[in-house]
């Protein structure tokens, strides 16, 4: 058994994801997605332990330490895989908890086996934290924890953050078991948001779902205990990405990305996990009307369009990759040339060199969400363009849009609006361009990532 930890973090992945290839060979890749992104750098910069699952089904692991970070895993079965993760997590909770973007699941053998789930979870943290530790426990995966957690060791200082939107109590009073999902998130003694929004919609929900009084941000529990609920701002590592881009390789293949394209005049970019809350459709159909109304040459323009695979056997996930490449290929087909394709679509994950190259290749950065608790990507595009270049379109609903004012804000949901924006991003003066980038970068760099760490903790441990 590990030593045991005075800080632990507790999500429902590890940051390494352990691939096994039909031929039985496995390998370790860095896990998708924004919490990932966020918490690695925090944790290799304070020493604790970090569980969470490693990505395989079936398959029991004992701790192990990569990259200067120790990694507890916790298995899931083939069948908690289906029920916990890709079906109460990904169909019933991502869904509901993102506007209903599409229709949540409502299904109780999911349920089960969410809390079973989350039941193991808090037996593997009572069992890896040591006396009064702080114990971080991470998004909608593990909602449950902080109660189960509390009530196996009263010692520890229990902090949750919802790396993702909190809806509105009208569509969180939608599900049967809305109860027990908020007495779970109770049993912190901090609730972190990425919004203030988020922070009152769950306050309010503690008084009409419970009667629960309230103070400010502080909710009453009835118990003698009381629980914050506050916004902090998710951030990126501001520092480790503007020291990448100013590495001469990295500005080299940022070159090479764009001769590689014809160098055209401009070149736009999206970076996404393939998710239907990122209006990937909303922005190609703008772009595709741009080209078909001819106030865009095909020549002019390249869209590069990246969409890292996710979630691939839920079946929302499925139907928005056919409708997608559908998309994509109807739009090459109509205005390709021989050797160029306005939109170049990368159904892959890249390293962070080529995704830094990509970003500070790109001249307008199309961030489209139909709803988004932060969306790292536009912060990153942010971080990574020292040289005052480019521009950012983003969408009004990614939390991001609070920070980022100086962004081109948009609405997706508008597809002639989206047009309009992506023309006057890639017509906008360099002056105008550095105006905007500036002022969004000394809002990245001096709220980054351990700012946010800090901010919560300090929180937490007051
Ligand atoms: P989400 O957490 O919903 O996936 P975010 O924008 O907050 O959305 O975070 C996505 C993270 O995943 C970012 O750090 C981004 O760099 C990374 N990412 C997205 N697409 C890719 C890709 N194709 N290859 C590698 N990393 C990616
Ligand atoms: C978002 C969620 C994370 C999740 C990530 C990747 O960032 O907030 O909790 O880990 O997406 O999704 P996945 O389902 O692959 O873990």
């Amino acid at each position: 058994m590990a030593a045991r930890s005075s800080f632990l973090i507790v999500a429902n992945r590890l940051p390494v994801d352990r691939s096994v290839q039909p031929d039985g060979t496995a390998s370790w890749r860095r896990s998708p997605g924004g919490l990932v992104t966020a918490i690695a750098p925090v944790m290799q910069r304070r020493h604790g332990a970090w569980l969470g699952w490693h990505g395989a089904p079936d398959e029991e692991l004992g701790p192990f330490e990569q990259d200067g970070m120790n990694l507890i895993p916790v298995p899931l079965s083939e069948q908690e895989v289906q029920l916990y993760y890709e079906g109460f997590s990904n169909a019933t909770l991502w869904p509901l908890y993102h506007d209903v973007v599409a229709p949540p699941v409502f299904e109780r053998h999911m349920w089960d086996t969410y809390r079973k789930v989350n039941e193991r979870f808090a037996d593997a943290a009572a069992e890896a934290a040591d006396e009064g530790a702080v114990v971080w426990v991470q998004d909608y995966q593990l909602q449950l924890v902080p109660a189960m957690l509390r009530k196996r060791r009263p010692d520890l200082r229990i902090g949750f953050f919802l790396h993702i939107p909190f809806p509105p109590v009208e569509l969180f009073w939608r599900l049967p078991w809305r109860t027990e999902l908020v007495e779970g998130l109770l049993g912190a003694d901090l609730v972190g948001f990425q919004r203030p929004g988020g922070a009152s919609n769950f306050i309010r929900l503690c008084r009409r779902l419970l009667g629960l009084s309230y103070k400010g941000n502080e909710v009453y529990t009835g118990d003698g205990r009381s629980v914050t609920a506050q916004a902090f701002p998710i951030s990126v590592d501001f520092s480790e990405l503007d020291n990448l881009v100013r590495e001469p390789h990295i500005v080299q293949r940022a070159k090479e990305i764009r001769s590689d394209l014809g160098d055209p005049e401009h070149v736009l970019l999206g970076v996404d996990r393939l998710d239907y809350t990122k209006g990937i459709g909303q922005r190609l159909e703008a772009f595709g009307e741009l080209l078909a109304e001819g106030r865009l040459n095909a020549s002019e323009a390249v869209f590069i369009q990246i969409a890292t695979p996710s979630r691939e056997r839920v079946e929302e996930y499925r139907r928005l990759r056919d409708d997608i490449e559908l998309q994509v290929g109807r739009i090459n087909g109509e205005h390709s040339m021989l050797g160029h394709q306005p939109i170049q679509y990368f159904h892959q994950s890249y390293d962070r060199e080529e995704l830094a190259a990509l970003y500070l290749a790109a001249d307008v950065m199309v961030v489209t969400p139909l709803r988004d608790g932060m969306n790292l990507v536009a912060k990153e595009y942010v971080a990574c363009h020292n040289d005052l270049r480019g521009a950012l379109v983003l969408s009004e609903f990614a939390g991001a849009a609070d920070e980022l004012r100086q962004s081109y804000l948009v609405n997706p949901y508008d597809v002639e609006g989206l047009k309009r924006t992506m023309l006057a991003a890639m017509r906008a003066t360099p002056h105008e361009v550095a105006r905007r980038m500036r002022t969004m970068r000394r809002r990245v760099s001096t709220y980054d990532v351990d700012r946010w760490a800090s901010e919560f903790l300090t929180a937490l441990e007051s």
